[in-house]
């Protein structure tokens, strides 16, 4: 299929994404000195809002004012366009490469994977591409010190705890496989507070497949291996940040995205293959039991989180590339980075949602709400109680949704992404005591203080579609419109009177 040809270069590894952004004007190098210390995140926040380019800081400051031995890389995917080049697209092949992704999800062998496969030929040979496994590799050049401390990690914001990595992809696999079993890795992106020279924290939370690993080490009683890459290429980077069917192993997809299979490479001190051409890699054990406070840090809620306790990982070795780069990222009030991936992982998303419940037009998680905490949903209305349950059909089947506090639902003639016509639909469409339904006690994460008990929370779904049927007994309001002749006329009148203004 044409328009998924791949337009872009293959991006081996993030140095050749950061040449290929600085040949277009997409990367700021910072010379000043600027401090790992809360100062970073500024320049972050600052560069983020105005859609700005990635942030390469070739002078970051540690804490004790010394000048950090390598520089810190930024707001990679600080813009919807970056995302979508990551993925090895353009924006606009977002929507197309949705419905391959929900293709996969399809249980196999039906004809929609196999239609999915034959509209898409090089992405199936991707799929089933082995990883190739490298002798040597750029991430070994050098075997550094054991010692965190030396690496320019931010402490994002004032009230956090201490140094924080922001952007680790987390390299796990369960108790009962082989290293040489990559398809059951698991790659994930969760955030480790810095202890000291040989100790960080993990914090995957419950439900991530990190997490699931770690259960299959404890249970064997096991201590458990893990490779943290820092500075994967963006295939890796977003393949590590995308919820993925359980089927599809991250490391096998990150090839479909990058146009080129993994490179892997044994690791030094642990059984574990890992990303060969990121920038730094730590390896190290999880002992069973050994667990610390973390936090409290800033996070996508626009809050610290409260402490809690997660695994520690004791590092074994760290080991990079010649001349290292520091990827590092900030999480806050949206926008972040997070929220910007999260954008573009919505469009992703769509096509998935809409195989599970075929009337859903669009779907939008706003970012300002914390990516996932509401989410607008337009349908195409033809029986009463749809609306409903279109609402339970999110909360129930759909594991993103177990987190979304509110649902809103509206007609396919309002745009789901516009808080105007939202607006509109609820002001003129929804009777507060008709059509809202209010849920007690459901799943909710930890980092919503508003539950009134941890981990379970209300939800409310708010039917702003038009009443049909047995919903009303009264007239509805008839949508006031132009005859579209006349707009034209309106335009051609007001383009010869005033040329220029639109
Ligand atoms: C910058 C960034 C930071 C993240 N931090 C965390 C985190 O601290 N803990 C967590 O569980 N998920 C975090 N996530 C989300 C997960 O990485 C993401 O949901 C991923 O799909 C999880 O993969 P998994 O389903 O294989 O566990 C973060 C994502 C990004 C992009």
């Amino acid at each position: 299929m044409e328009a998924m040809i791949r337009s872009l270069p293959v991006f081996a590894d993030l140095r050749a994404f950061l040449a290929w952004a600085e040949s277009k004007g997409d990367l700021l190098r910072v010379p000043e000195p600027v401090s790992l210390r809360h100062a970073m995140t500024a320049v972050q926040v600052a560069a983020l809002r105005r859609g700005g380019p990635i942030l390469r800081f070739d002078a970051a400051l540690q804490a004790d004012g010394t000048r950090a031995a390598m520089p810190v890389v930024a707001n990679l995917f600080g813009t919807p366009d970056r995302v979508a080049a990551g993925l090895g697209l353009a924006r606009d092949q977002i929507p197309e490469f949705g419905e391959f992704l929900a293709s996969l999800r399809s249980p196999a062998p039906i004809e929609g994977m196999r239609d999915a496969f034959s509209r898409w030929p090089m992405l199936r040979a991707a799929l089933l591409t082995r990883p190739h496994i490298a002798r040597r590799a750029p991430v070994q050049q050098v075997t550094a010190a054991t010692d965190l401390t030396q690496l320019p990690v931010q402490t994002p914001w004032p009230g956090d705890a201490g140094p924080l990595i922001t952007w680790p992809v987390v390299v796990t696999r369960p108790f009962d496989s082989e290293a040489r079993q990559v398809a059951r890795y698991n790659l994930g992106v969760y955030r480790a507070q810095v202890l000291g020279p040989d100790r960080l924290i993990l914090r995957w939370l419950a439900h991530r497949g990190g997490a699931a690993h770690a259960r299959t080490w404890a249970r064997a009683g096991e201590p458990m291996p893990v490779a943290i890459a820092l500075g994967a290429d963006p295939a890796t980077l977003l393949s590590a940040a995308l919820p993925l069917p359980e089927t599809v192993s991250e490391i096998t997809f990150s090839g479909v995205l990058r146009g080129a299979r993994a490179d892997l490479v044994p690791a030094r001190t642990v059984p574990l293959l890992v990303p060969a051409n990121a920038e730094i890699m730590l390896e190290g054990w999880v002992h069973p039991e050994d667990t610390a406070p973390e936090g409290p840090f800033g996070d996508h809620t626009g809050y610290y989180n409260a402490v809690e306790s997660f695994p520690v990982m004791r590092i074994s070795a760290i080991t990079h590339r010649r001349d290292p780069l520091y990827l590092s990222t900030i999480t806050g009030r949206p926008p972040d980075e997070p929220s910007v991936i999260g954008e573009v992982f919505n469009d992703l998303a769509l096509p998935v949602i809409r195989a599970q419940i075929p009337e859903v037009r669009d779907l939008w998680l706003p970012p300002a709400a914390c990516s996932y905490r509401i989410a607008v949903v337009s349908i195409d209305k033809r029986y009463p109680g749809q609306a409903r349950r279109v609402m339970l059909a999110l909360w129930g089947m759909l594991a993103q949704f177990s987190y979304t506090k509110m649902v809103i639902v509206v007609d396919a003639d309002i745009d789901a992404r516009n808080w105007d016509d939202i607006a509109w639909a609820l002001a003129t469409r929804m009777d507060p005591a008709r059509d809202v339904i209010v849920l007690d006690s459901t799943p909710m994460d930890y980092l919503d203080f508003a539950s009134p008990r941890e981990g379970l929370a209300g939800k409310i779904g708010i039917d702003a579609t038009t009443k049909i049927g047995a919903e009303t007994t009264r007239d509805w309001g008839q949508v006031m419109a132009l005859d579209p002749k006349d707009e034209a006329f309106a335009a051609d009148l007001l383009a010869r009177h005033l040329p220029g203004v639109q």
